[in-house]
């Protein structure tokens, strides 16, 4: 199938976007670029990196996301991970959560710009491979352009070319990391005016982007947009959007997916995994449609069971009213 460009992307999500998931997400999507669960580079760098770093061919286009801020072992991970074939490896500065505060790093990092450039430095150093920045527009009380600005500026002089910005400030006391997804405001005007102030860089937008038309609108002002939830809970908003987007890429039938997931399905039960950490990703598929309660309820209901395989996939689309 023919690649779109690249100015869909779909978010990092921590516990949902894992190799499963995004094998299934690219029979919706031929070109959106998917990036990985967030993985420290503590992880990869003690320990077992082939664990954290290995995905499907199938994939591309690929970015993995890193957490950490210490140059010396965020440029060991990226050494790591660039003989893994990634295109592109993107630094996390936005995630609010307490446990990765601790660790400093996340979105506490946009108050230190000056660690995140060095960190920049030294990954770049060690490959070709793109590296980006995904952050917010702000943190507690630095809720104001100027800070984005600054924070901005020091990536770029350090050669930093593409900034996914979720537009929304990062509370990082008294939120929980839901919360922190959903209370601060969006603020789309203060990415736009990101973009205009400089033109020359890669700027892509997230964040509450759940409709078609929004995606559109947002891209007359930016050069991509990065979709989270709604990816997950409905994917086939993704051929919905690719093929608005290019419409020489025809719309799979959901069935069609289906069936493409099996063969996919029967290799990775074949290697030991469990038929329900693919499955359980799958449940949003005919989000929508008639038949979506039937179809999640079925996989819900017997993807647990012993000796769960691809036929339970079968037996819901048969479930379905409307597919009798
Ligand atoms: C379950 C979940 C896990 C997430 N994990 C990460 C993560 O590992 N790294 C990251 O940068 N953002 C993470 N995010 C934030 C998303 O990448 C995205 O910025 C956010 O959901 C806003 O986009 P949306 O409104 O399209 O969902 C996570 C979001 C969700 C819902």
């Amino acid at each position: 199938m023919e690649k779109s460009s690249h100015k869909l992307a779909v978010a990092p999500m921590m516990d949902w976007t894992d190799r499963h998931c995004r094998y299934f997400l690219r029979l919706l999507s031929p070109g959106a670029m998917l990036y990985t669960e967030m993985v420290t580079a503590a992880a990869i760098v003690h320990g077992d990196a082939d664990r954290f770093l290995h995905y499907n061919e199938e994939e591309h286009p690929l970015a993995l996301q890193l957490g950490g801020s210490e140059p010396k072992w965020m440029a060991q991970a990226t050494s790591r991970a660039a003989k893994f074939g990634y295109d592109e490896i993107n630094i996390n500065v936005g995630c609010p959560s307490d446990r990765v505060q601790s660790g400093q790093f996340g979105a506490c990092l946009m108050a230190t710009p000056d660690i995140v450039a060095d960190c920049f430095r030294a990954m770049q150093r060690e490959t070709d491979i793109p590296i980006t920045v995904k952050s917010r527009i702000g943190i507690d009380d630095r809720d104001d352009y100027e800070f984005l600005r600054t924070f901005v500026e020091a990536l770029i002089d350090a050669g930093c070319r593409k900034f996914v910005v979720h537009a929304r400030i990062a509370i990082l006391e008294g939120l929980s990391p839901k919360e922190n997804r959903t209370v601060p405001p969006l603020d789309y005007e203060r990415v736009y005016r990101l973009k205009r102030d400089f033109p020359d860089l890669e700027v892509v937008i997230n964040g509450g982007l759940t409709e078609v038309g929004h995606v559109d609108e947002v891209l007359q002002h930016v050069d991509g947009a990065m979709i989270g939830r709604q990816a997950y809970h409905q994917p086939y908003f993704l051929a919905e959007l690719e093929h608005h987007f290019n419409p020489a890429v025809a719309m799979p039938s959901r069935e069609a997916v289906v069936e493409q997931m099996i063969p996919y399905i029967d290799r990775q039960l074949a290697t030991g995994v469990p038929f329900n950490s693919i499955s359980r990703h799958m449940l949003g598929l005919f989000a929508g449609q008639p038949g979506a309660r039937a179809w999640r309820r079925y996989i819900s209901e017997h993807a647990h069971h012993d000796g769960a395989g691809s036929e339970i996939l079968i037996n819901a689309l048969n479930a379905m009213p409307a597919a009798a």
